[in-house]
């Protein structure tokens, strides 16, 4: 450390790492899925639960979480029932899918509320950090990644591992059938390409997730 005057040594080592085998966790891979619209026919939802089925097929148990009825960040207090629900189905969670349509040129609010009700820290507990993420997003209009690209932001700020593949459904409502099923189309095979990912990425950092969040910062004294 001579020549790092100002790091403290003693937390400056790398823990090693406890469990070697992050694979061999028993139970399945874990996914939170949300989705960012409240209409009757919602190409979100439906993409999520598109997502939801390729999931369990590829071996993971999902949770879809329903926004209706969640109050505005702030609103009512966090012991309300449905911020109660999401929090658990978070901290419960070892990977996530957030579907968001494009309104506006951006992600949706109530896509965004979800993020802002689970704070980055509960009672030394952080809900989002060190979990997987895919971001996926469902467009009126031609293909844009404007909503993804923001939900990447998101990702980063939630200290979550997001996965480089991704998905931009454009002209959503060409896509779906009457039962609210997706068409065979590149768009739906990219679908099934990251849910792939998600999961790969999750079986292999997901017991390794304390150590690859483990920090300098945080493990040196203060002072
Ligand atoms: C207020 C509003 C703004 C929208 N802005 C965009 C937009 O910027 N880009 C786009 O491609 N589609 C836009 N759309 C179309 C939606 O993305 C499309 O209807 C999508 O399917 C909505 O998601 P949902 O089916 O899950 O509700 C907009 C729709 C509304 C109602």
């Amino acid at each position: 450390m001579s020549d790092l005057p100002n790091v403290d040594g003693a937390a400056f080592a790398i823990p090693a790492l406890i469990d070697p085998q992050p694979q061999a966790l028993p139970h399945p891979p874990r996914i939170l899925l949300l989705y960012g619209s409240l209409r009757e026919r919602s190409y979100s939802r439906f993409a999520v639960e598109e997502a939801a089925r390729l999931l369990q097929a590829f071996g993971a148990e999902t949770r879809i979480f329903d926004p209706r009825d969640l109050p505005l960040p702030d609103s009512v207090p966090a012991d309300h029932p449905k911020v109660a629900e999401l929090r658990a189905l978070s901290h419960w969670s070892e990977g996530q899918v957030w579907c968001s349509p494009e309104r506006h040129g951006a992600m949706t609010g109530i896509l965004k509320a979800q993020i802002d009700w689970i704070p980055l820290e509960i009672a030394a507990m952080r809900p989002t950090q060190g979990k997987t993420l895919a971001v996926m997003q469902v467009s009126g209009g031609s293909q844009s990644f404007n909503a993804v690209n923001q939900m990447r932001i998101l990702g980063r700020w939630m200290r979550m591992i997001t996965i480089p593949n991704q998905s931009s459904v454009a002209k959503a409502y060409e896509q779906f059938d009457e039962a609210g099923r997706m068409q065979p189309s590149a768009y739906y095979d990219r679908i099934v390409d990251v849910m792939e990912e998600l999961v790969k990425f999750t079986l292999l950092t997901r017991g390794v997730s304390a150590h690859l969040t483990d920090r300098y910062s945080e493990r040196r004294a203060p002072g």
